[in-house]
């Protein structure tokens, strides 16, 4: 099932929330290493997109050992986790990601068509299955809804 970022907003079933808390801890324990490595490769694959990040967008090698791509890195993961967090209080989750795209929209002015590319490669890394997909299209559908109002 492909990560979706338009369209109805997918449900999470309990057995999906099940698979994600089954499995999430595991991969969490490594967030920094995790989060680093999805990082690199969206900017690998997108070329254009390191120049959003005023932090790090002049920066030319070693992006692996750049402080400020590391804390980006783990900005990402962690904001995975918090949403995560609240799997079972959709108000709260739906408010966390629309203030989240309020920023990336206003504030980074970041390319939305961008958020599933890094969604599909996080889902990847940690070999998620549908459960996955089914976060992520969540997360990509709210990360996007602040640019289509
Ligand atoms: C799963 C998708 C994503 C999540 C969960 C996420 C999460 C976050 C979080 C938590 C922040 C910090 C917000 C704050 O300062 O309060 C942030 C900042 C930012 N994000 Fe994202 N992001 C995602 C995708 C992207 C993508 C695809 C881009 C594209 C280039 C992007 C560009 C930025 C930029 C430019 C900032 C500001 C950096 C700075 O403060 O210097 N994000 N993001």
């Amino acid at each position: 099932m492909p990560i979706t970022d338009q369209g109805p907003l997918p449900t999470l079933s309990e057995g999906d929330k099940k698979a994600i808390r089954e499995s999430w801890p595991q991969i969490y324990q490594n967030f920094e290493q995790t989060g680093l490595v999805v990082l690199l490769e969206f900017l690998q694959k997108n070329p254009g997109a390191q120049q959003s990040f005023p932090k790090f967008s002049a920066t030319k090698c070693n992006l692996e050992q750049d402080n400020e791509v590391k804390w980006q890195a783990s900005r990402i993961i962690n904001a995975v986790n918090h949403t995560i967090g609240l799997m079972d209080k959709e108000a709260a989750m739906k408010q966390y990601l629309k203030e989240l795209s309020a920023k990336h929209s206003s504030e980074f002015q970041v390319d939305p068509k961008l958020f599933k590319e890094l969604s599909a490669i996080f889902v990847s890394t940690i070999r998620g299955k549908a459960a996955y997909e089914k976060l992520f299209s969540i997360i990509c559908t709210l990360l996007r809804s602040s640019y289509d109002e």
